[in-house]
C-alpha cells in the first residue's frame, strides 16, 4: 500500500496532538509508523488528507468516536500470560504477606492491562497461592483501547499468549475451544475491567487505595515529562508505602523521588515513599 504524503507541520501536528491526548509519542524516527496507522483511518472516515483529518480530529461531531478508534489503533498491545515472572513472584509473597498481616483486602491495579492477559495472570497466581480467600481479592484492570478491554472481557486466547505459560497453569484455568482456549470463569469474575487514560489524574485517583499498581510495558511509548507526570498520578492512587512494578526496560530512578527502587537480583520494582499516597 503506498503511504499518502504528509508534510513536517501536519506529521508534528497531529503527533502533538496525539501525545497531549493519549500520552503516546512518535518522535521524527517513527513518523512513517503513523503515517501508515492514521492513513487507514484516512481512509475508513473517507477524508482527502492529512489536514482535512486534523479538522475530522477537532471540529467534526464524530470526533470522540474517531479518538475512540484511536485509541485502538495506536496503541501496541503485545503481552502474554506470566510476562516478567519474577515481580509476579513478588506480589504473590511480599504484597499478599502485608495484606495478610494487616487483615486488609487486597487491591491489585492492572493499568495498562491490554487484552487482559496481565491482570488474569495475577488473578491465577493469587488463587493458586491460597493465602487470601478470593473475596478478599480485588483486581481491576484497565487500558485505553476499546478493542483490547473488549478481548479482555470476551477471555478468548490463542497460542501466542501462552508461551510463558505453566502447562498445569493451563490445564487447571483454560477450556479448549476451536483455535484456542477461554479463561475459566473462575478466573474472569475476578477482574474488573474499564477504560481508563492513564494521564486523566482523577480517573487514576479512583483506583485507589491500590496495594499494588502494575504499569508494565506502557511508559517505554512515553516521553519522559509524560512518564513522569503518570507515575506522580499513581502515588495518588497507592497506599503509604505501595508497590509499583514496571516493565524491564522502564525506570524512574532519575524521575521522580517519590518511589524507593527495589533491586533484588531477579527483578526490580518500586515503593512509595513515606505518607505520599495515604488515602
Ligand atoms: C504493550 S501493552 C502492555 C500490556 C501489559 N501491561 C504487559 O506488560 O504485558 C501497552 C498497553 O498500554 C496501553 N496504553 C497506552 N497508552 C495508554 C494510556 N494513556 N492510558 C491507558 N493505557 C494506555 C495500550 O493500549 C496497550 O494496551
Amino acid at each position: 500500500m503506498s503511504v499518502m504524503p504528509i508534510t513536517s507541520e501536519q506529521y508534528a501536528r497531529l503527533r502533538d496532538m496525539i501525545r497531549e491526548r493519549f500520552g503516546i509519542y512518535y518522535d521524527d524516527t517513527k513518523q512513517f509508523l503513523l503515517q501508515s496507522r492514521l492513513q487507514t483511518r484516512l481512509i475508513k472516515c473517507r477524508v482527502a488528507d492529512f489536514d482535512e483529518y486534523y479538522r475530522y480530529l477537532t471540529i467534526s461531531p464524530e470526533r470522540e468516536a474517531e479518538w475512540d478508534e484511536l485509541a485502538s489503533v495506536l496503541s501496541n498491545n503485545e503481552t502474554y500470560f506470566f510476562r516478567e515472572r519474577a515481580q509476579l513472584d513478588v506480589l504473590a509473597s511480599e504484597v499478599v504477606d502485608e495484606a495478610v498481616k494487616n487483615h486488609r483486602r487486597l487491591r491489585i491495579w492492572s493499568a495498562a492491562c491490554s487484552t487482559g492477559e496481565e491482570p488474569y495472570t495475577i488473578a491465577m497466581l493469587l488463587l493458586a497461592g491460597g493465602r487470601i480467600a478470593p473475596s478478599e481479592i480485588d483486581i481491576r484492570a484497565g487500558d485505553i483501547s476499546p478493542r483490547a478491554l473488549e478481548k479482555a472481557r470476551t477471555g478468548f486466547y490463542r497460542e501466542l499468549s501462552f508461551r510463558a505459560t505453566p502447562p498445569e497453569v493451563m490445564a487447571k484455568n483454560f477450556r479448549p475451544f476451536e483455535s484456542g482456549y477461554f479463561i475459566s470463569d473462575e478466573i474472569k469474575k475476578m477482574v474488573e475491567f474499564s477504560r481508563v487514560n492513564l494521564l486523566d489524574q482523577k480517573a487514576v485517583a479512583a483506583y485507589g487505595p491500590a496495594d499494588a499498581i502494575f504499569c508494565r510495558n506502557v511508559l517505554i511509548y512515553f516521553d519522559k515529562p509524560t512518564q513522569k507526570r503518570v507515575v506522580e498520578n499513581f502515588a495518588k492512587a497507592l497506599r503509604p508505602n505501595g508497590y509499583l512494578f514496571l516493565g524491564h526496560a522502564e525506570s524512574i530512578i532519575r524521575l521522580t523521588d517519590l518511589y524507593e527502587p527495589i533491586v533484588t537480583p531477579k527483578a526490580i520494582y518500586y515503593r512509595l515513599r513515606g505518607n505520599d499516597g495515604a488515602r
